[in-house]
């Protein structure tokens, strides 16, 4: 009871509502929040620091950014649930919030794209620089266990690589990507190593456009530290994950290299174990194994989750 009290009493409040529906849409940090809410940082932080202290929020500090996102278990993620369905309707109180949210990301989005527009062709050199590459694609061979498979999704297919590892394991490779500089590299690369099985196409790693329980193995390599919603996009994965099937997401471990946000768009330093395992266990998987590889300046992690098999009657 008195917990509930605490809850209700945090969110019970104009600006912490707004900011509840603002995270509703994924994580955030600190200073985006000031931005859209257009309050003072210190009036921000109090509000924040109220609705973790009631278990409605989680923070999380990454270099120099602080992020804060909804919380996703106990009294705390109940009630955010309850209390997003009911602001649903309330559009227009929101509407501005969204809106300066959408414009946000928007511009992070075209950043992102002009990094892939101006480096589509150099591409697979610059996704060396940092860890032996040769080294984190074994590994994901040696993870994923050699199991043939009849349909394999690369999603932020870039120039394709990983289609070209994966494809001699899959009957039909599909790599999405929502670059159309990248795709076309892709398409180059997959004609040149006559992979006629493995298409591309231009998509949306939140909103694909494929069937439900369609897909057997479901990569990401090297794409949720550009995403705005890392969770959404694993979570829409699990959707088109067919059961049985299995999840691979390979990124960098927690890391301090506050420069790739800047010059090249990444929105996350890294992940931790528990962080993925966390959100791919919410939609439904489960981690079956976490590998680390080091690789100079920064370390590569690559969990493996499966789908439990359907259960026979
Ligand atoms: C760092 S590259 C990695 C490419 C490839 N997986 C590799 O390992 O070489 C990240 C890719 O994710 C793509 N991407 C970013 N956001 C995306 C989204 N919402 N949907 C699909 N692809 C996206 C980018 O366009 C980019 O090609």
């Amino acid at each position: 009871m008195d917990e509930l009290l605490a809850a209700l009493r945090a969110a019970g409040e104009a600006t912490r509502l707004r900011v509840l529906a603002l995270l509703g849409r994924g994580e955030l940090t600190v200073g985006e929040l000031v931005h859209i809410l257009d309050q003072s940082q210190p009036r921000v932080s109090r509000h924040l620091k109220l609705m973790g202290e009631a278990g409605l929020l989680d923070r999380f500090q990454e270099g120099t950014q602080v992020f804060y996102r909804l919380s996703e278990n106990g009294l705390g993620a109940a009630l955010n649930d309850a209390l997003l369905a009911l602001l649903e309707g309330d559009g227009a109180a929101l509407e501005h919030d969204l809106k300066v949210l959408e414009k946000i990301r928007a511009e992070r989005f075209e950043k992102a794209q002009a990094y892939f527009r101006a480096h589509a062709a150099e591409w697979d050199q610059i996704r060396s620089l940092y860890v032996a590459e040769a080294e984190v694609e074994q590994a994901l061979l040696e993870m994923q266990g050699g199991a043939k498979v009849e349909r394999f999704l690369d999603m932020g297919t870039g120039t394709g690589r990983m289609l070209e590892v994966f494809a001699h394991l899959a009957s039909q490779g599909l790599g999405i990507d929502v670059s159309r500089d990248m795709l076309s590299v892709a398409r180059g690369n997959l004609a040149l190593k006559s992979l006629d099985h493995c298409q591309v196409r231009q998509g949306d790693m939140y909103e694909l456009l494929l069937g439900d329980e369609s897909q057997e193995l479901v990569l990401f390599h090297q794409v949720l530290h550009f995403a705005d919603d890392p969770q959404r996009a694993l979570k829409e994965a699990v959707r088109v994950l067919a059961p049985g099937g299995t999840l691979l997401v390979a990124d960098f471990a927690p890391h301090r290299e506050e420069f790739l946000r800047d010059e090249q768009a990444h929105r996350r330093l890294g992940f931790a174990d528990d962080e993925v395992s966390h959100w791919c266990e919410h939609a439904g998987l489960k981690t079956t194994e976490i590998r680390h590889l080091d690789g100079g300046r920064l370390r590569v992690t690559i969990w493996r989750c499966d789908k439990p098999a359907d259960v026979k009657e």
